[in-house]
């Protein structure tokens, strides 16, 4: 019975979990199909369409890997060049900032020069509009934010701290951009400056520049950390850009190449697409609003054709609350952009594995085909698209669409469940719990008669005999209880957090240079520090457990032990 009712409140609570962490993509509302024909809605021109370019974690490095600035350099020449987008988002992590050794931190003024060559030589600049913003590593070891190595500010191509909006204007409609700049100042150095932070007076800044926003025909965010990584009151920062239609990030990379696409939802609809990085993979995103619906592809530099269908858009990736989604239904023409150094050769669309015919080239890089979309508006359907050049590439790019108020696609657990967690709180949380527990555990079977161990005890038995013994040991217990104490309070360490400027690291954050930044990093490393004293705690456990593996005389063979404390030895001889 109670294994049962245990059972369904696992399930019930694994259900709950699932469900929390793959958010449906939020459905057009009841009712669509009987709007109105929308103005304007997709069809053959190359009108009411806007691209950008999205880049992250260069990394620019003085002593690894030149090629990532080599690399940059054409792409700023010939991959601008051949995409033109409207302006180019680098999101942070310009360059790396580490020491030789990769452990240590400091802002060189070499690799700032080796990233303002790249956009002085490439003459990016003419070219498009280059928005660059500060990551973490920007702010390793900066006193203050006009102190001369804040290098951002002379060698950038924005060279403005702090959170911004920009909108773009364009004959027909307006876009807002709003950048989060949760860098912190001043910049510890590494390890501590891993997590963003936004004080009060920051996010009332931020809040000001939502509301103008509103004005615009859609908002995006951007920012270098992903909104799980960012500390910020209450109502925290995804509930500020709940108006706009996504947050573009970095920070993450791929994960080492566990997640190669980290994208998710906010309950609010809000699109959460963190970009993997430059700096190994020399990752890209182009990114557009055609008709004001918005669509991307994440794409590896000189990888050609590029290829991203604008209509019929992506089911999963859309937000009815930011988007016109019934203008895919009035549509009368797929919309395709293609890109590539050579000249297209064939534009060939399927949908459901059948072949629609080739698009034609409309302007530019938009290709166009004449469709009938009523024909799909009930259930999902799958689009592809394949783009030859006259270089004899191919690729074909795809996607489910659907006209439904309702469709079955799911964001991914995982990408879920590290864009959505606040992980400073998850790992506060557990810091907190696990120091409890152990406290706790310690003073209490302090206090406890010690029970007879049973002659074959379970594995619940010998974890409480060696709890028993372990606290009834004065040096084991006060040097435990100490050493628990101290992870919390503090302090762990005193020294030069920053160049200069003296600091203190503590479990809940680190005092440098007069600001006080709340902890994020510090809780993992305070779980790492705890555990082994829970490990040490149950050494007895593991040691009477590898004796009871032994398949003679089990007993016998622990009351020859000599063990620690004459007490255990004690207990054993009466109770036999
Ligand atoms: C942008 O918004 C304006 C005002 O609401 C609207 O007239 C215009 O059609 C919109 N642009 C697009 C591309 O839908």
């Amino acid at each position: 019975m109670l294994k049962l009712a245990a059972g369904l409140l696992l399930a019930a609570a694994v259900a709950l979990l699932l469900d929390w962490y793959a958010p449906a993509a939020s459905s057009a509302p009841a009712g669509l199909r009987r709007q109105r024909a929308p103005r304007p809605a997709p069809g053959a021109e190359a009108a009411n369409l806007l691209w950008a370019v999205q880049v992250s974690d260069i990394h620019i490095s003085r002593f690894q890997d030149p090629t990532r600035a080599s690399d940059l350099e054409k792409f700023c020449s010939e991959t601008i060049n051949i995409i033109q987008p409207a302006f180019v988002l680098a999101t942070g992590d310009l360059t790396d900032a580490k020491t030789s050794d990769k452990l240590g931190s400091e802002q060189v003024e070499e690799e700032w020069r080796i990233y303002q060559s790249v956009l002085k030589r490439s003459r990016v600049k003419e070219k498009t509009k280059w928005i660059d913003i500060k990551g973490n590593h920007d702010s390793f070891n900066i006193p203050r934010l006009d102190s001369v190595q804040n290098y951002y500010r002379k060698y950038s191509a924005w060279r403005k701290d702090g959170s911004f909006h920009y909108v773009h204007t364009t004959t027909f409609g307006s876009y807002s951009f709003i950048c989060v700049d949760a860098t912190l100042s001043p910049g510890p150095k590494r390890p501590y400056n891993f997590f963003g932070i936004l004080n009060t007076r920051q996010m009332q800044e931020l809040s000001v520049m939502a509301t103008e926003s509103l004005r615009s025909n859609h908002t995006v965010w951007f920012g270098h950390y992903p909104t799980s990584t960012i500390i910020s009151p209450a109502p925290g920062i995804r509930a500020l850009m709940s108006s706009a239609t996504a947050y573009l990030c970095g920070h993450l990379h791929t994960m080492g190449g566990l997640m190669p696409a980290l994208y998710s939802q906010h309950r609010s609809g809000t699109l959460e697409l963190e970009l993997g990085d430059w700096k190994d993979n020399r990752k890209y995103r182009i990114l557009a609003f055609d008709h004001d619906l918005l669509s991307f592809v994440d794409l590896t530099f000189e990888e050609w054709p590029a290829v991203l269908i604008t209509n019929p858009k992506s089911s999963l990736y859309s937000s009815s609350f930011h988007e016109p989604l019934v203008k895919i239904l009035y549509s009368t023409h797929i919309r395709i952009l293609v890109f590539s150094p050579a000249a297209i050769t064939s534009v060939t669309v399927y949908i459901d594995g059948v072949r629609l015919g080739n698009a034609h080239q409309a302007s530019g890089p938009l290709y166009v085909l004449k469709w009938s979309p009523q024909n799909y508006s009930e259930g999902t359907h799958q689009i592809d698209v394949t783009v030859q050049d006259a270089s004899g590439r191919t690729i074909t790019q795809g996607h489910i669409f659907s006209m439904e108020e309702n469709h079955p696609l799911r964001f991914g657990f995982w990408p879920s469940v590290i864009l959505l967690t606040d992980h400073y709180v998850l790992a506060r949380t557990l810091f907190g719990l696990i120091v409890l527990i152990q406290i706790a555990l310690l003073v209490v079977f302090r206090y406890l008669q010690k029970p007879a161990l049973k002659e074959k005890p379970g594995l619940l038995g010998l974890t409480s005999f060696s709890l028993h013994v372990f606290s009834k040991i004065n040096a084991f217990y006060y040097s435990v209880l100490v050493l628990n104490l101290y992870t919390v309070l503090g302090p762990w360490f005193v020294g030069e957090l920053i160049d200069g400027q003296v600091g203190a690291c503590f479990s809940f954050g680190v005092f440098v240079g007069g600001s006080f930044f709340r902890g994020g990093l510090t809780y993992v490393v305070g779980i790492l520090q705890t555990l082994p004293l829970i490990l040490t705690s149950n050494l007895y456990t593991f040691t009477l457990l590898s004796e009871f593996f032994c398949p003679y005389k089990q007993v016998a063979v622990i009351k020859q032990k000599e063990w620690p404390g004459q007490l255990l030895h004690a207990e054993y001889s009466s109770d036999q």
